[in-house]
């Protein structure tokens, strides 16, 4: 589940941007060994988390009860509206234009074609993961392993060409380096987008068989993995190709795979496909559980915190997910997608951390299955306040503005909708209708 939502769109599209930003091939791996460091971190603090509150939901639940009702709303308001299906529709576009390009190899693809390859995704899954939990996660284990096949070809065939020919590749890595915040502020969106997901079992805590054992494992296995891989898929790149020809390619593993593979590189967009699919699969299946535990603690509508009866889903969590991904895709266009994910996901990344820190200084005596040491916190928070406010100071753009007036805007349907309970007649008739029509009732909390 990690590793398989980590490995999706990003290390097939992003390295080419870390190179932009950063302008030097020592740098840029500083960058994904730092992003990795930093996912680690950051997981290792959520496993303690995810050890003392043990109901799903992530961020959202773990700032309803260290910080307050009120960021928790606006959390789950931006999150459930914006960000998840953000990443769902940034990823099956990245899906769709992989997928697309094969078949037109001679001109570029319609954008109509794309467009509406992405939204086949987004529904292929929606009905899969409403259908059955068991399926789902089969298509997250079948496509995680098979993502790591084509991500082990790119190594192997990098190290052979390393120790074939090119071996003066890293020399002079860190000329032209950039510096100053805005620039690595940036590339480090561009890195963290690929590892983006480090947090995932944290939103299915309820789903795990002994989360105590479970979640501080898979973290500790998943996440070095990943950036091992990672780590090695950039050096297989930067032995292929100068940094000019990355900066000018279209999609770096196709260019990467046209270099060394030759007439077999439809096993890299083939296994771009696989990877996009199956880290799409991952977003929605724990998106869904956010909107869902929202909708339970009674900031969302309450239809959408119900399950099928016969199915075990919530599907009407999925349905919403699922329909506003297929909105974003038509405006959306994939790269601007990721710096905006990256900046509100690592605002509200720091607000929870700042929620854990508190927890162990005031209550210090709670039984901790998973205890982690408060220096490890301390470090994401600083590293979360810098990744949120560098891009602001160093390049500014009215965008970042944008969203956090979006956030600010959740306060105004604060106070009718949560402190006052106002819910009109019109939705508890929509609610009613909405549970004949997909079998659905609400559901008690597994405690
Ligand atoms: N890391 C993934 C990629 O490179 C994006 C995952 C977004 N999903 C999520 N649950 N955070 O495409």
């Amino acid at each position: 589940m990690i590793a398989g939502t980590m490995i999706g769109s990003g290390i097939f599209m992003s390295p080419q941007w870390v190179l932009y930003y950063m302008g030097s091939q020592g740098a840029s791996l500083c960058i994904w060994a730092a992003c990795g460091l930093l996912a680690m971190l950051g997981a290792l603090s959520y496993a303690e988390l995810g050890t003392v509150i043990k109901e799903s939901g992530g961020e959202y639940i773990y700032i309803l009860r260290n910080v307050g009702s009120l960021p928790a709303f606006l959390l789950a308001y931006t999150s459930v509206i914006v960000v998840r299906p953000a990443g769902i529709a940034a990823i099956s576009l990245g899906f769709a234009e992989y997928v697309v390009a094969s078949f037109f190899p001679d001109c570029p693809s319609p954008q109509v074609v794309i467009k509406c390859t992405a939204a086949a995704c987004i529904l292929v899954l929606a009905i899969i993961n409403c259908m059955n939990v068991r399926l789902s996660m089969f298509i997250m284990n079948f496509f995680t392993a098979a993502k790591l096949v084509v991500l082990l070809v790119i190594i192997v065939g990098g190290m052979v060409l390393l120790v074939k020919e090119n071996t003066q590749v890293l020399q002079n890595a860190f000329d032209n380096t950039a510096t100053g915040f805005g620039p690595v502020g940036v590339a480090f969106y561009q890195g963290l987008w690929s590892y983006d997901g480090w947090n995932n079992l944290n939103y299915i805590t309820e789903e795990l068989k002994n989360p105590e054992v479970t979640l501080p494992r898979a973290v500790m296995i998943a996440i070095p993995l990943v950036t091992c891989v990672y780590l090695l898929v950039n050096v297989s790149y930067f032995a292929s190709m100068t940094p000019q020809e990355l900066l000018t390619s279209d999609a770096v593993a196709i260019s990467w795979g046209v270099k060394v593979l030759g007439a077999w590189t439809w096993i890299i967009s083939l296994g771009v496909a696989l990877s996009t699919f199956g880290s799409a699969n991952g977003t929605l299946f724990s998106g869904g559980r956010t909107c869902y535990v929202a909708a339970r603690e009674g900031h969302l509508p309450d239809a959408l915190s119900m399950v099928n009866v016969k199915r075990l889903t919530p599907a009407p969590a999925l349905i919403f997910t699922s329909a506003i991904s297929l909105i974003m895709i038509i405006p959306g266009d994939f790269s601007s997608i990721v710096n905006f994910f990256s900046f509100t996901a690592w605002l509200f990344y720091g607000i929870t951390i700042f929620g854990l820190i508190f927890m162990k200084i005031k209550k210090p005596d709670i039984p901790r299955p998973y205890k982690v040491p408060i220096i490890i916190p301390v470090i994401v928070l600083i590293a979360s306040v810098f990744l949120v406010l560098a891009p602001i100071i160093g390049s500014p753009q009215l965008e970042y503005l944008y969203v956090v007036l979006f956030i600010l805007s959740g306060m105004i349907l604060y106070i009718p909708v949560v402190r006052y309970r106002w819910s009109p007649g019109w939705l508890h008739c929509v609610t009613l209708h909405l549970q004949l029509l997909l079998e659905v009732a609400p559901t008690d909390k597994n405690d």
